[in-house]
């Protein structure tokens, strides 16, 4: 039988040496792996007699916990070098300025977003939700509009086949307007109700100034007493928020849409020469929303009884503020990923919209 001890010295010394998890390993292998030292000699132990081999084993197992100890206290704390060395070499400085190169960009229906909520919060409105394939009773029925009503055309509707049904009027529709949310809300909600929906919505359409998928916000508030004269206070004070004016001429329009009555859309005052288009004083006019009254089909539609509360509702075009405030000409472009574009037009992160804060004041590069 080899000498023990001076195995065990000589292993302990090069286990103190090794520098890195690989040597150390490498040591391993060479003292306890299949071919190893240690290994080789307790293979060994089958020749011895049996006196013998009681000795050497007890001698070679206490070789090989002391090493295998040695192995384990050295990995640890190379395992602790180790990070110290990572950490050390993959140091952030958090204070160094970011490189604009590498900074993104908020879009800008993201930043619309942020402002259309900033003043409707502050307002006392709740964000609402609602689910963007819908059924024909949420989009359509319940805000009175029956099938074969002719105010369906006045959408072009992306129909989705329903699987359980071949009957038409159980199809799916992606929503074409999130008119939709005010039933889903009054389904949920008992009055009063003060919400905003902002979201997607969708039509078969594409031009400069429509895509298929684009975003409109909805309101809908439903109290006792509710009059035409709390739907324009609200709204006026949106859009002279909304632009950041002190002074915005606005007028009503009596319009048609089947689930207010009366109904009515609104334009806000602006000046229009060849090259500009300049909101806030002037001698043209510029529609910016439907709104009106909750008709009462759609208050008994929604459980709410008409003889008892009354509301108003709105429906903006997210994407046409965006171009209107930010001055921006092609609706397609919002679509299309294009890295160029969103630097030029996008907004600084980390910039939040608020009311006191300002609502844009850093934002928008083009600016
Ligand atoms: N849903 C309408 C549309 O998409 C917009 C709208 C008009 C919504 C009047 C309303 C409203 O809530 O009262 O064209």
């Amino acid at each position: 039988m080899e000498n023990t001890e001076a195995i065990k010295t000589e292993l302990l010394a090069e286990i103190a040496k090794a520098e890195t998890s690989k040597a150390l390993e490498e040591i391993r292998v060479s003292a306890l792996g299949k071919k190893g030292k240690i290994t080789e000699l307790m293979k060994g132990l089958g020749a011895l007699s049996a006196e013998e081999k009681k000795e050497a084993g007890k001698t070679l197992n206490v070789l090989k916990n002391d090493v295998e100890k040695a192995l384990e206290e050295k990995k640890v704390s190379l395992e602790v070098a180790e990070m110290k060395q990572k950490l050390e070499a993959e140091r952030v400085d958090v204070t160094l300025p970011i490189r604009p190169e590498k900074q993104g960009r908020i879009h800008p229906v993201s930043q619309i977003y942020e402002e259309v909520v900033a003043i409707f919060g502050q307002m006392g409105f709740e964000v609402a939700e609602g689910p963007d394939i819908e059924d024909q009773f949420h989009n359509f029925n319940a805000l009175n509009t029956p099938a074969n009503h002719p105010a369906r055309q006045m959408q072009d509707t992306f129909y989705i086949p329903n699987p359980d049904s071949t009957d038409f009027d159980d199809s799916y529709v992606v929503r074409t307007q999130t008119s939709s949310v005010q039933i889903r809300t009054m389904e949920a909600q008992r009055p009063p109700i003060r919400i905003i929906a902002p979201g997607r919505t969708y039509r078969s359409d594409y031009d400069a100034t429509h895509t298929p998928m684009f975003h409109q916000v909805e309101g809908l508030v439903i109290d006792k007493n509710i009059t035409m004269a709390h739907l324009k206070g609200c709204l006026y004070d949106f859009v002279k928020a909304f632009f950041e004016l002190d002074e915005l001429p606005v007028r009503y329009r009596p319009s048609y849409f089947p689930f207010t009555e009366p109904s009515a859309e609104m334009d806000i005052g602006c000046k229009k020469t060849k090259t500009e288009l300049k909101i806030g004083a002037g001698d043209s006019w510029l529609e910016i929303l439907g709104c009106g009254m909750v008709h009462p089909n759609v208050l008994r539609a929604g459980g709410i009884d008409p003889d008892e509360y009354q509301g108003f509702a709105f429906g903006v075009g997210m994407d046409r503020l965006a171009m209107l405030k930010y001055g921006i000409p092609d609706l397609r472009m919002f679509f299309d990923s294009d890295i160029r574009w969103l630097k030029h037009y996008g907004f600084v992160p980390l910039d939040h919209a608020s009311m006191t804060g300002g609502l844009s004041n850093n934002g928008g590069s083009a600016r």
